[in-house]
């Protein structure tokens, strides 16, 4: 694959004429990816969103490459391209989407009867089959909701330093909302934020999220780990601390187990925290759209206990009335956590207030594609955690079992129950009515990760009474 040096020595950026003039907005071209998780080097075909040059003369251009999340996206140099394949913008690939969560959406509509049976026959597991989500559209509710009328400016951001005049656009989507401008598209397409100090982690950020312009061009903002207050400067948070005395997120600690703790956060009690969380959450989530009203949402944080404080390691929010059920519409375990089950500890804990309010649940849709993987292999151990035993307690018997009896343990949704069975291949219809059948080989792989599953939720330290919200004026 041809590499071009870069040759360009002109330090002036705002001369007119760029040796570059040929690579502009919506070019595709193959550029070279070498991330953390890759041995070698990748030519994968990108488009180029942006491009700037900086005060040496340095040409940069700033990348989305096709195939993969956005979260890879990134300035690169002008020797990382290969620019004797570039392609000119198509008029319609301006509307194109391509995140990996796209690609992995598929529709599928098999029935399934309620009635099943589980047998310990083996069946060629697990399968390389595709994912039941069944909706792609994408969702325009989530960090916070805009209620009812969506030109309604009233609820602004109260908890950073600036006010909205300073923001950039209000809505932190991915997707342009009719009526907005180009420009603002690619301002939202691109991360905004270099790195972020929250206590004692560094973290990259992956999206764009609206935290005011001036904070942009600092090469780090500090966050009060506690209060989730942005700063632009140590000095500034060292100041901020003096006066903030919180150690914990505010709200009432509903969990507590070693050191693992749960605080619901009322979204119109505390405005200030639900909004520097979204902003927060927002710099990692792609697919959802941000909105100032936190009114109709609880925040569940999810923090860690040492000496210094109860430290945020991630958290999910929930609408107080869902109409589709949802019991879930943003989780997040922030990067420096994530990958050590605590996705999964977060998913455990809204199923297990469901269960408390009796209800099933789902996550909203679309789910990005690290939230299908989490969900999927929640699910998955959840039912075949109740199928084994189920199968342990009746050695003789082939057990009976319904799909709502399955919802009804696990609170899970009973879509989401169907469809975690056909992605495994574990239900077939047999002589006239549903069989679910075990493999030994999925019965390993289910102790082999049931045994990684260290940390769990124990129901019996949750102290919290669900609320009837429907029945309340006003949330
Ligand atoms: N690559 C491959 N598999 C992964 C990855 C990854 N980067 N991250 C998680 N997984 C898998 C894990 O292997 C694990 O499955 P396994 O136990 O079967 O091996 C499963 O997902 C859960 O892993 P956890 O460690 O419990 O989850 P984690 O703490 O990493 O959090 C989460 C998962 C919350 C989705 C996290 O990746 C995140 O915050 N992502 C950014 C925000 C996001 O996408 N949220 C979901 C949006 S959808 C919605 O909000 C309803
Ligand atoms: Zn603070």
């Amino acid at each position: 694959m041809a590499s071009r040096e870069s040759s360009v020595t002109n330090g002036d950026s705002s001369a007119s004429i760029s040796p570059y003039d040929c690579i502009f907005e919506g070019c595709q071209l193959p550029v070279c990816l070498r991330s953390e998780t890759m041995d070698e080097e990748e030519w994968p075909m990108a488009e180029i969103i942006s491009k700037k040059c900086d005060s040496n003369g340095q040409w940069r251009f700033y990348v989305h490459y096709n195939s993969y999340n956005k979260r890879l996206d990134e300035w690169v140099t002008a020797d990382k391209l290969d620019i004797d394949h570039i392609q000119l913008p198509r008029k319609e690939s301006k509307s194109q989407t391509s995140t990996a969560a796209a690609a992995l959406i598929k529709n599928t509509s098999r029935a399934v009867s309620p009635d099943v049976t589980i047998s310990g026959a083996s069946s060629p597991l697990p399968s390389s089959g595709e994912t039941v989500i069944s909706s792609s559209r994408r969702s325009s509710v989530a960090l916070g909701r805009k209620r009812k009328n969506e030109n309604d400016n009233s609820s602004e951001p109260v908890g950073g330093e600036s006010s909205p005049a300073q923001l950039p656009p209000q809505t932190g989507s991915m997707h342009r909302p009719i009526g907005t401008h180009a420009s603002d598209d690619v301002v939202t397409r691109m991360k905004n934020i270099e790195m972020l100090e929250l206590g004692r982690h560094r973290i990259k950020p992956w999206y764009f999220s609206p935290y005011p312009q001036e904070l942009t061009t600092e090469p780090v903002i500090y966050l009060c780990e506690f209060c989730l207050k942005y700063m632009k400067s140590l000095t500034c948070l060292a100041r901020h601390r003096t006066k903030c005395n919180i150690f914990h997120p505010p709200g009432n600690e509903i969990y507590r187990k070693d050191t693992i703790s749960f605080f619901e956060i009322d979204g119109r009690k505390n405005k200030a925290y639900s909004q520097n969380l979204c902003l927060l959450a927002k710099l990692f989530l792609d697919h959802k759209t941000l909105y100032y009203d936190t009114d109709p949402f609880l925040f569940y944080i999810m923090t860690e206990y040492d000496e210094h404080g109860f430290h945020i390691v991630g958290y999910f929010s929930k609408e107080k009335e869902s109409s589709e059920d949802y019991n879930v519409a943003c989780i997040l375990t922030l990067p420096c956590y994530q990958r050590k089950g605590y996705g999964k500890l977060l998913i455990e804990f809204s199923y297990e207030l469901s269960k408390i309010e009796g209800k099933t649940g789902s996550p909203e849709k679309p789910l990005s594609d690290l939230g299908l993987l989490s969900y999927r292999s929640y699910w998955t151990q959840t039912l075949l955690e109740v199928l084994i035993n189920m199968k342990n307690q009746e050695d003789e018997t082939i057990p009976f079992v319904t799909i709502n009896e399955l919802c009804e343990q696990t609170s899970i949704r009973k879509d989401d129950v169907t469809s975690t069975l056909q992605y495994h291949n574990l239900i077939h219809y047999y002589k006239g009515q549903y069989v679910i059948s075990l493999s030994n080989e999925i019965l390993e792989h289910h102790e082999r990760s049931m045994a990684k599953r260290k940390i769990r939720i124990d129901p019996k330290c949750i102290q919290w009474t669900p609320k009837d919200w429907s029945r309340r004026g006003k949330w």
